[in-house]
């Protein structure tokens, strides 16, 4: 059967697989057990988020928004469903696929990921670069294209502590697009910043969304993101609203 999901800009159609999206969910459940008792963080969630769509996920506290980009992202595994991302399905990984899966296809913005603190800026933009093996020259090309992109040309010998918060912020996005991959996830990425800093970082990610092509999925609490997300989803106490 053809299926056919209209993001953003573009409307796309499969009509071998019936799957259509770049990331779709099949009745996931997730549960977390702690001290004896099993909390339920995601409940029959079904969601499809087409290529190159650009998705703010909101909800109050604990409503499992968190939960919901590690799962996309391959850092956990469902309890039960289907995980379909780039049309395979990453909830049957071991955790080596699962690592390449994660090296290979998506960038990272977690607050968890800090920035190396002792690698100055440059360094720590190029760090998935080392793992890769790609050359020294090449990776400083990249850097350096990266930088300006996040307006911050002539801070490659900073370290993260001579930073401000929205400019460490800003080196991490840069760092999950050094690949680049084909889905950026963020989870609150203006979370703790001013207003300046904060419309910065809004700013960045419309021009990756114009850039980049990418898929964008951003964990927020942050309205002027929501607004100009193609689409909101809205999370409640674990289901989708
Ligand atoms: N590793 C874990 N072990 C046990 N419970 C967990 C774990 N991670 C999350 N939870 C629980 O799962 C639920 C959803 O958590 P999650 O972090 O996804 O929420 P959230 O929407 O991101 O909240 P916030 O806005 O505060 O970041 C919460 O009740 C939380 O306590
Ligand atoms: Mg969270």
């Amino acid at each position: 059967m053809s299926t056919t999901i209209t993001a953003g800009h573009q409307t796309i159609t499969d009509n071998t697989r019936g799957i259509s999206a770049a990331i779709e969910l099949k009745n996931v459940n997730k549960n977390y057990k702690f001290h004896g008792d099993t909390v339920c963080a995601l409940q029959d969630i079904n969601l499809a988020i087409s290529e190159r769509e650009f998705v703010a996920i909101t909800g109050p506290s604990g409503s499992g928004k968190s939960t919901l980009l590690q799962i996309v992202g391959g850092l956990e595994r469902p309890s039960s469903g289907k995980v379909f991302v780039t049309s395979k399905n990453i909830a049957t990984y071991h955790d080596g696929a699962l690592a390449a899966f994660r090296g290979k296809e998506i960038g990272f913005v977690f607050q968890s990921f800090y920035l190396q603190p002792f690698l100055t800026v440059e360094q720590n933009i190029q760090l998935p670069g080392i793992f890769a093996h790609i050359r020294p020259k090449d990776r400083a090309d990249r850097v350096r294209s990266l930088l300006q992109q996040i307006g911050l040309e002539g801070y490659d010998k900073h370290l993260p502590r001579q930073l401000s918060g929205g400019q460490i912020q800003r080196v991490a996005i840069a760092r999950a697009l050094f690949h680049p991959p084909k889905i950026l996830l963020a989870d609150e990425p203006t979370g703790n910043l001013d207003q300046e800093n904060s419309t910065h970082i809004v700013r960045l990610f419309q021009t990756i969304r114009a850039e980049f092509g990418i898929t964008v999925i951003i964990v927020t609490h942050n309205n002027e993101i929501a607004q100009i997300a193609d689409r909101e989803i809205k999370l409640n106490n674990g289901r989708l609203l």
